[in-house]
């Protein structure tokens, strides 16, 4: 490990925002990165892998073109190559669920069907030679992981999980002692606490995508068997939407030729990154269009972020550093609901912030928007319902899971991704 550098495992469904945040950790010097573990999700696993592949390819060609921008990515030149380890390509249990829609069927818009420059030859599982910078495994991903946390100062590592938990749910299995003696961190996006869902009006990807590996790490049958909730820390849609790339700033600021079109990007005079980064965004700018929206969402990205602004620390007790701040908050998931898969249920029974029984949240938010008052004045009048109410079920007495609430702001993080993965400047705040 080296000194003062974050040890990291990147879990990753390769996927338009999981590669610009596999950029951003590589060009972040803060993190030392250990392995990339790939698994289904935004698309096949098989796809996540060349996907991780298709990035170093971009990056090597880049760098090659730039050599005086080599400094920008330290854990490019790594002196120990990441491990890249296949992991799980379905849930533990349930359907299989892509979101190759968004990401399209490479899970990366696509490009290669637009750009064959951009795609790479498979590499199934060569040895340590035959990558450059990646030591390409035939190891499980699980496997891999167990090994780092073996090999590692305990408490040191942070796990960075950007997709499905269901390979850290495999990692839990086969030595949940270990995880929890030795993990330092576990910094993970998912979930939707009190915003819709980006999957359904209720459930956010990842944790639609195996919510049986949610409720066996944040809920376990025995509490030894789930993950030290007070080393994780979750990072819901409801913090990370808010943090975006405009596509008119990446215009301006990264590509003045990216257009919204079908037909491919120009790539002549675009510098390697540029090219392979705006070939899929792209795609992303289309899905994102049809949504209202002219940007990207940055949810992995925010995720990456917090693993480099916050390390592991000795005492739980100690606060996020500036700027971050997390609360506790317990839920449980919906596994299998027709409608409600992936749902965090919150009980918000005894939540005294809650709106009254029968309020019209509709209306009582729109007079607090008016009256800019805290809500409690505009309680319903209405009597509630004077209905039984069944004992709720046997609640899990969870300690509550850390979820991030503050960050320093989305034009923070705006600024140092436009830096440190193109090397511009960012905007100035409004
Ligand atoms: O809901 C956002 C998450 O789902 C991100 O990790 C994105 O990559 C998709 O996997
Ligand atoms: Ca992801």
């Amino acid at each position: 490990m080296s000194s003062g550098r974050i040890p990291v495992i990147i879990d990753t469904d390769p996927g338009i925002d999981d590669i610009i945040a596999l950029l951003f950790a590589l060009a972040s010097p803060e993190l030392d990165v250990l392995a990339i573990t790939v698994s289904y999700g935004n698309t096949d696993m098989a796809a996540s892998k060349l996907n991780v592949l298709k990035t170093y390819q971009a990056l090597t060609l880049h760098l090659e073109k730039h050599p005086e921008q080599q400094s920008r990515f330290p854990n490019y030149f790594s002196t120990s190559k990441p491990i890249l380890a296949e992991g799980s390509e379905i849930p533990l249990e349930g359907d299989l669920h892509s979101a190759q829609y968004f990401h399209g069927r490479d899970g990366l818009g696509d490009i290669s069907k637009r750009h064959a420059d951009l795609d790479v030859a498979r590499k199934d599982d060569g040895g340590d030679a035959s990558h450059p910078q990646v030591q390409i495994t035939g190891t499980s991903a699980v496997d891999v992981a167990l090994d780092l946390l073996r090999r590692n100062p305990a408490r040191s590592i942070t796990y960075i999980a950007l997709g499905p938990l269901t390979n850290l749910a495999r990692l839990m299995r086969a030595d949940a002692a270990l995880v929890r003696n030795k993990i330092g961190r576990i910094v993970c996006m998912g979930g939707a606490l009190d915003v819709p869902g980006n999957t359904s009006p209720v459930a956010e990807f990842n944790f639609f995508a195996d919510p049986y590996a949610v409720r066996e790490l944040l809920h376990p049958s025995q509490p030894e068997l789930g993950l030290p909730l007070e080393r994780f820390l979750m990072l819901p849609l409801d913090i990370t939407t808010p943090h975006e790339l405009p596509f008119p700033v990446y215009k301006a600021q990264v590509d003045p030729t990216f257009e919204n079109t079908s037909c491919p990007s120009l790539s002549k005079d675009k510098s390697p990154l540029t090219h392979f980064t705006s070939s899929f965004l792209e795609r992303t700018r289309e899905v994102m269009l049809e949504f209202g929206k002219d940007a990207m969402e940055l949810h992995d990205i925010v995720a990456v972020w917090c693993a480099i602004e916050n390390p592991p620390v000795a005492d739980a007790a100690t606060p996020l550093n500036r700027g971050w701040k997390a609360s506790r908050r317990t839920f449980e998931i919906e596994r299998t609901g027709e409608l409600t898969r992936g749902m965090l249920v919150v009980d918000r029974r005894e939540d005294e912030s809650a709106y009254a029984p029968g309020a019209n949240r509709a209306q009582v938010q729109a007079e607090l928007e008016k009256a800019a008052l805290p809500h409690g004045q505009f309680e319903s009048t209405a009597l509630p319902a004077q209905v039984e109410i069944e004992e709720p079920p046997q609640k899990h007495t969870s300690q509550g899971v850390l979820c991030v609430t503050d960050t320093p702001g989305p034009q923070m993080l705006l600024n140092l991704l436009l830096k440190r993965v193109w090397g511009v400047e960012g905007i100035k705040s409004s």
